[in-house]
């Protein structure tokens, strides 16, 4: 829905335009288009992590966020233009 109650802005995942809701926070948006079923980021052996506890607390959520890494995805509001990298494009 696209209206003046429900603007919506478009962010960049992992090379793909995705709009989302204005509002809506990096994980949100990551579960929304499905790139959080990919992993928001690889652990130190590799495995695939993804958000957990939504509230900042433990930090499975990193991705990268216009070349800043290690931004919580699930403490971190979507911005118009913003360019988000998963675990799937490191
Ligand atoms: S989901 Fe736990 S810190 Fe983001």
């Amino acid at each position: 829905m696209s209206d003046a109650q429900h603007p919506r802005i478009r962010v960049v995942i992992d090379g793909e335009s995705v709009d989302v809701e204005q509002g809506v926070t990096v994980a949100a948006a990551l579960a929304v288009c499905g790139a959080s079923m990919n992993g928001t980021r690889a652990s130190v052996t590799g495995e695939l992590r993804a958000a957990l506890c939504g509230m900042g607390i433990c930090h499975e959520c990193r991705v990268t966020v216009d070349g800043r890494a290690h931004v919580l995805a699930c403490q971190t509001l979507c911005r118009d233009g913003q360019i988000i990298q998963t675990a799937r494009r490191r």
